[in-house]
């Protein structure tokens, strides 16, 4: 698109790789350019000169990627002045502005600023990062910088944003008119601070009207980009809100070459350099869908692309005009059917929706989180509300507008309903009423009752520890202690019977902290039980986790906690039975192998996917498993896999991406290098595991020593898949999709963790809304011998000592 013209091209890379032309490498610059020199960044990135954009001969003074062979032009200074000749000439003037000129010497553009600096004694310089800057000779105060000014393209480091402590300090960033012309065309991305930090495309040919929005901005991530995502994301954005009005943002450089730009038909896209096709690809791009398009389908109604058709109204509520409506113009939108009540509650409440890009124009409430509905429900004006870490309380109070139902990551919204609205109960929708407004569900009961007999049974410093743990538990859950939800205790006695006294002959396995029983309770329910290991000083810990990490998660592709059990020193937990065992029991094994084909296989890795996701992302907290593996994933009757074993998994608050722990424990083969070697665990270490189990399902081989992964490696780089893959299950039918999780898998196994795709990006790959996979590097191959003080959890007698770093180390918000 941004074609410089071929002449300009040529000269400027025989300057670059042969030097054979007149003009001088150089970063510096106090002197003058003629239409034919450039100058160079130190590292060589960039380029400033001047270049004609794509079918255009007009001159303009620009700055493009230097290390590219596709013409970048990423900054331009006289968008609007172009010079029809070759006769223009970027030079630092008498009064020290840099500026440029055309042959009749007038100034067709000045970085306008210097009344401070003195003649001769400001210089220019080209940045490696792509920022040009002038500044006083000798030193590193920059008198003026592109950063500042930018035109259509958003560079690492470069913060946009607003600053109402000086207006006109924003920055933000506009397309050109065409690809031939890059003078200021319609559409402008800007960060904005409304109640949240959030990014905008404007229409700047329609009183500057919204075209998309990214929905509001939690500290993490855009509550519309689930992708985009503040922590362990393939780049790292930072948002500078400093609750002074003032709010900017920035993205880090990592090692893959990327930018971001306003395209001139609308949409912000990011580009990724791809060495091997040499040739940048679309990264991201918004608005995506339809349903990204600004108020889509009117107020009152939510998108979704993938229904058909793509609007309905909220559940309450009726198009506005029914004519209009089923014709397909949905700008009307919808209407409530009967009004509320609004007498403090009683005869209100809300129907949920889950999964919401929430709508524009929420109100930050000074409610707490917990209190959200219950105030919202006792406030007239409040038609909706919604919480969540890191936006506390939210509230809407005229109209809702731009929601969308999301299928990855998205909020659940709750919209206040007259009470005869709720009573039919039509598709099932959640109800809330007042008394259940403020209780969040929170620690199990089983869980508060362990407490107590800990309490009693262990000695002072144990009991300390337990009524810690669970006080930490509690805050994070959100301290309501009177809504308990309930969790069935067992009876000792009923568990011995249930598994035959632990018979041998019932063990299922051994899990990471003690054996696993097949039961069945008298009323005929199979159940399995985990016994937990006495040996292990720290059984409780690991109890209480699991407990309190399982009795908050619900969903298909995690495995069912039924209750659990503790008498004396005994700690069992209790799970629905799975009669097909482990995803180990089959890939390693010739003859069960055959069981699982493709097809089968595929949808398994489709559904650990969705199970992490749901860990990381979509239940109320967020989860870090760190033990995946193949044995710690479980088949239902129907083969449809169930991700187990939370015995090691960590409660993150919403402000931390990764921790750091002193002991070490996972699994070889499956764990990340920077969790074996450092301790440092993330949502990415998670994707790591996911990744070796992805290849083990692929190739039926076990990752022992990491030799999995360096030979996968080396047959990926040969570009001849077949051999890799388990022989029984190979089908030339399914090429393509074998092919594309092997480069999913591989894409997981990448040493380092920033490199790696977060599990939304992962399921976007598998499921294919993502076409665009860019290139694995290099995966880690760690051996066993690198991580010394690892310890595996495949050992059930574990040591004692806990370092006090325990299990659920959350601190309360
Ligand atoms: C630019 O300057 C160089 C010498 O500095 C000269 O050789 C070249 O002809 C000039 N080009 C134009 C277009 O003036
Ligand atoms: C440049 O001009 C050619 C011929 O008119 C046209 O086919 C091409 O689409 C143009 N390129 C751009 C980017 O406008
Ligand atoms: C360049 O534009 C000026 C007016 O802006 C005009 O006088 C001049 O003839 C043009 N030169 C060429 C080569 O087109
Ligand atoms: C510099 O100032 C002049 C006069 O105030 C103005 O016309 C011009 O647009 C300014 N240039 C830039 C690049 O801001
Ligand atoms: C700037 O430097 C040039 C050459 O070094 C000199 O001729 C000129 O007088 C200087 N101008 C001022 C204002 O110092
Ligand atoms: C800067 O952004 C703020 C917030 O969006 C806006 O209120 C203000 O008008 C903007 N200022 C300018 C000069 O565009
Ligand atoms: C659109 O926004 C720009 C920059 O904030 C401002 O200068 C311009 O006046 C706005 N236009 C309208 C029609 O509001
Ligand atoms: C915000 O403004 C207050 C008062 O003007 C000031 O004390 C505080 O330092 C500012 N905070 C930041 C982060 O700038
Ligand atoms: C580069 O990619 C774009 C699409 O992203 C495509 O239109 C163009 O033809 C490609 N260029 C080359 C040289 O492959
Ligand atoms: C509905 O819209 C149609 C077409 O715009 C219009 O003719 C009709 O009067 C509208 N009906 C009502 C009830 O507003
Ligand atoms: C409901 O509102 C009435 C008056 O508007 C007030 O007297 C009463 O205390 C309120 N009830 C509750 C539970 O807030
Ligand atoms: C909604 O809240 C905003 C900001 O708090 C306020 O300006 C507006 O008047 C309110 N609208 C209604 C209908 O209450």
């Amino acid at each position: 698109m941004r074609l410089i013209s071929p002449f300009v091209l040529v000269l400027s890379l025989s300057c670059f790789f042969l030097n054979v032309c007149m003009a001088q490498e150089r970063t510096l610059f106090s002197g003058r350019l003629n239409d034919s020199e450039t100058i160079v960044s130190n590292f060589g990135t960039f380029r400033f000169g001047f270049f004609s954009p794509v079918n255009s001969t007009s001159r303009y003074a620009g700055i493009w990627y230097n290390t590219v062979s596709v013409p970048t032009v990423i900054w331009v200074a006289n968008k609007d002045k172009p010079i029809n000749d070759s006769s223009g000439v970027i030079s630092v003037s008498q009064d020290g502005n840099l500026v440029v000129t055309d042959g009749q010497r007038r100034v067709l553009w000045s970085t306008n600023v210097s009344s401070q600096a003195s003649a001769n004694s400001t210089v220019a310089e080209l940045l490696d990062s792509g920022n040009l800057v002038l500044k006083e000779a000798n030193t590193d105060v920059y008198l003026w910088e592109s950063f500042k000014f930018p035109t259509d393209s958003w560079l690492p480091n470069m913060l946009v944003g607003t600053n109402a402590r000086s207006p006109g300090e924003n920055i933000t960033i506009t397309s050109w008119k065409n690809p031939s012309d890059p003078s200021p065309g319609s559409y402008t991305a800007a960060l904005v601070l409304a109640a949240y930090p959030e990014l905008f495309i404007l229409n700047n040919d329609n009183n500057n009207a919204t075209v998309w929005r990214s929905g509001p901005w939690n500290g993490q991530m855009f509550n519309g980009l689930p992708d985009v995502y503040a922590g362990v994301f393939l780049y790292r954005f930072i948002v500078n809100d400093d609750t002074n009005g003032s709010v900017t943002m920035s993205y880090a450089n990592d090692s893959t070459l990327r930018y971001f730009y306003m395209d001139y038909r609308g949409s912000v896209i990011r580009r990724d350099w791809n060495e091997a096709r040499r040739n940048w690809t679309v990264g991201l791009q918004v608005p995506a869908t339809d349903c990204d398009l600004y108020r889509r389908c009117g107020q009152f109604a939510t998108c979704n692309p993938r229904r058909n058709p793509h609007c309905a109204c909220i559940r309450g509520f009726r198009p506005r005009n029914l004519t209009e409506w089923n014709s397909g113009n949905w700008s009307g939108g919808c209407i409530r059917r009967v009004s509320l009540q609004c007498n403090n509650g009683t005869a209100d409440g809300f129907v949920r929706l889950r999964r919401m890009k929430l709508p524009d124009f929420a109100i930050r409430s000074p409610a707490s989180e917990p209190e959200c509905l219950r105030t919202c429900l006792q406030t007239c004006y409040c038609i909706a509300c919604a919480h969540g870490l890191g936006y506390g309380c939210m509230i809407w109070n005229g109209t809702l507008v731009d929601s969308q139902e999301l299928s990855v990551g998205g909020m659940d919204l709750y919209i206040r309903l007259a009470h005869s609205e709720i009573k039919t109960p039509d598709r099932r929708p959640l109800m809330i009423g007042t008394a259940l407004a403020g209780g969040i569900l929170v620690v199990a009961a089983c869980g508060l009752l362990a407490r107590r007999i800990v309490i009693k049974k262990r000695a002072r410093k144990r009991g300390t520890d337990a009524e810690q743990i669970f006080e930490r538990v509690e805050a994070l859950a959100g301290g309501n202690k009177g809504k308990l939800k309930e969790l069935p205790l067992f009876e000792f006695q009923v568990l011995a019977a249930a598994t035959d006294n632990f018979s041998l002959r019932n063990k299922l396995g051994q899990g990471g902290f003690g054996p696993v029983y097949k039961g069945k309770l008298p009323e005929g329910q199979e159940i399995a039980v985990k016994r937990l290991s006495q040996k292990s000083g720290q059984g409780l810990e690991e109890l209480v986790n699991e407990v309190v990490v399982i009795s908050k998660l619900q969903h298909r592709n995690l495995v069912k906690l039924l209750g659990c059990c503790i008498a004396g020193e005994e700690r069992m937990l209790v799970y629905e039975f799975m009669p097909k065992k482990s995803l180990d029991f089959y890939l390693f094994d010739s003859v069960k192998a055959k069981l699982l084909d493709w097809k089968t296989r595929f949808n398994i890795i489709n559904g650990i996917c969705r199970g992490l996701l749901y860990l990381h992302r979509d239940s109320r907290l967020r989860i870090i498993h760190r033990d995946l593996k193949a044995s710690n994933i479980l088949l239902d009757e129907n083969l449809i896999p169930k991700i187990s074993d939370f015995g090691l998994a960590r409660i993150f608050p919403g402000n931390e991406d990764e921790a750091n722990t002193r002991r070490v424990v996972g699994t070889y083969g499956y764990m990340s290098p920077e969790y074996a070697m450092g301790g440092v665990f993330s949502e990415k270490s998670d994707v790591f595991s996911l990744g070796v189990i992805i290849l083990e399902i692929i190739t039926g081989r076990r990752n022992s020593n990491s030799t999995l992964l360096a030979y996968v490696w080396s047959i990926w780089n040969e570009g001849e898949i077949d051999g890799l893959v388990e022989p029984e299950i190979f089908d030339k039918l399914f090429e393509k999709e074998i092919r594309k999780c092997v480069h999913i898998g591989l894409l997981c196994v990448q040493e380092a963790a920033n490199d790696r795709p977060s599990v939304a990006t992962v399921c976007s790959m598998l499921s294919s809304e993502i076409v665009d996979i860019p290139e694995p590097k290099q995966p880690a191959f760690i051996s066993r011998k690198g991580v010394p003080e690892a310890e595996s959890s495949e050992n059930s007698d574990l040591k004692a000592s806990i370092n006090n770093v325990s299990i659920t180390d959350v601190t309360g918000r």
